[in-house]
């Protein structure tokens, strides 16, 4: 699954970024300091377009598809999960010698089938997908630091692969061949890992709220224990091994007191506590610190208290 890097050259491509959002400015800083010569930036808005030529020197920029560079033979599609698709048809139909371009694109979700008019007119295609999270803005010592991560490769042809590799390792990363019909699970990873790390954070600052902790000072009591809990992951032999707390020592009283508590004062938290504590038990058994029976207690209280939640619950949307 894992693939070593290839021997390409940088020098070879004549490189050319359509999108210059928070990714593609992130990858045309990286490429262009490891000697990928740019020769067009393309974006919807033009002033994100020459702020980003200006960074990386480049004399062509462009709102407008149809200045992309005819030199060009490594295209970047780093526009919107949404836009690719029609971006993908709107630069088929150009001039452009499309028997010698690979074009790539970075959606952790969608395959090289969001670039079929690039292909059915002859060019190679490669999605390649950093497992990694950039917001807009974020400075060149980030960007490096950023990229030194996986990147989910996947190609139809021998040829995207190679390039693939060759991109993900200028960038500092290292490739995870991702088969086609796996993209969707593989997105879900990423979504578990860093969208509901979020998603946790927020969980455990509202709990906060309930003992009258602004979300700001919630935010930085939060923040070292989580970061010790990755470190922690980092080091271990095993995910299951960074586990501590009250299920990892089969504490069956504690956990029926957090339940107990949360009926009473923030009920609504109830199902995704027991839903997580569920699966918190299985971590433990698989990490060996308690045992099927031992978890069995505490597997039927949780299982109890999300069913008397769901049969209390009303439907309705969530408030925001
Ligand atoms: N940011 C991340 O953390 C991250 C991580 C991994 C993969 N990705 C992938 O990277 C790609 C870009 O995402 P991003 O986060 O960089 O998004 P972003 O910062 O919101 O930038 C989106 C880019 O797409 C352009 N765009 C949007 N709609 C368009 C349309 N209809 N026609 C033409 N251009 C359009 C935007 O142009 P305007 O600025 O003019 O609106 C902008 O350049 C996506 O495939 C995403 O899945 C992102």
């Amino acid at each position: 699954m894992f693939a070593p890097p290839t021997a390409l050259d940088a020098r070879d491509f004549r490189v050319s970024l359509v999108g210059a959002g928070a990714l593609g400015s992130a990858l045309a800083k990286r490429l262009a300091n490891a000697g990928y010569p740019f020769v067009s930036i393309v974006n919807r808005t033009l002033s994100d377009a020459r702020r980003l030529a200006d960074e990386i020197g480049v004399s062509t920029y462009s709102d407008n598809l149809s200045d992309l560079s005819p030199q060009t033979n490594l295209l970047l599609l780093a526009v919107s999960d949404h836009a690719l698709e029609s971006v993908a048809e709107a630069v088929s139909k150009l001039h452009l010698p499309f028997h010698r371009l690979t074009v790539a694109q970075f959606s952790g979700a969608l395959t090289t089938d969001a670039l079929g008019a690039l292909v059915r007119k002859g060019a190679i295609a490669l999605s390649l997908h950093p497992f990694q999270t950039f917001p807009k803005g974020i400075s060149e010592k980030e960007v490096e630091q950023s990229f030194k991560c996986y990147f989910g490769l996947q190609a139809d042809e021998l040829e995207g692969v190679e390039i693939g590799k060759k991109l993900a390792h200028d960038l500092g990363g290292k490739v995870m061949l991702v088969p086609k019909e796996a993209k969707t699970l593989y997105h879900i990873a990423g979504v578990m890992a860093s969208n509901y790390l979020v998603t946790l954070a927020s969980l455990s600052s509202e709990v906060f709220a309930a003992l009258g902790l602004s979300p700001k000072d919630a935010a930085k009591v939060i923040e070292p224990i989580m970061r010790q809990t990755l470190s922690n992951i980092a080091s271990a032999p095993t995910i299951a091994d960074a586990l501590t707390g009250p299920i990892e020592r089969g504490d069956a009283k504690i956990i029926e007191r957090h339940l107990r508590e949360l009926s009473e004062q923030i009920p609504h938290l109830l199902p995704v506590y027991a839903a997580l504590a569920i699966e918190t038990a299985r971590v433990a058994i698989h990490k060996g610190s308690i045992s099927q029976n031992d978890a069995s207690e505490i597997l039927e209280m949780l299982e109890t208290a999300s069913r008397r939640e769901s049969e209390s619950e009303q439907p309705s949307s969530p408030s925001v």
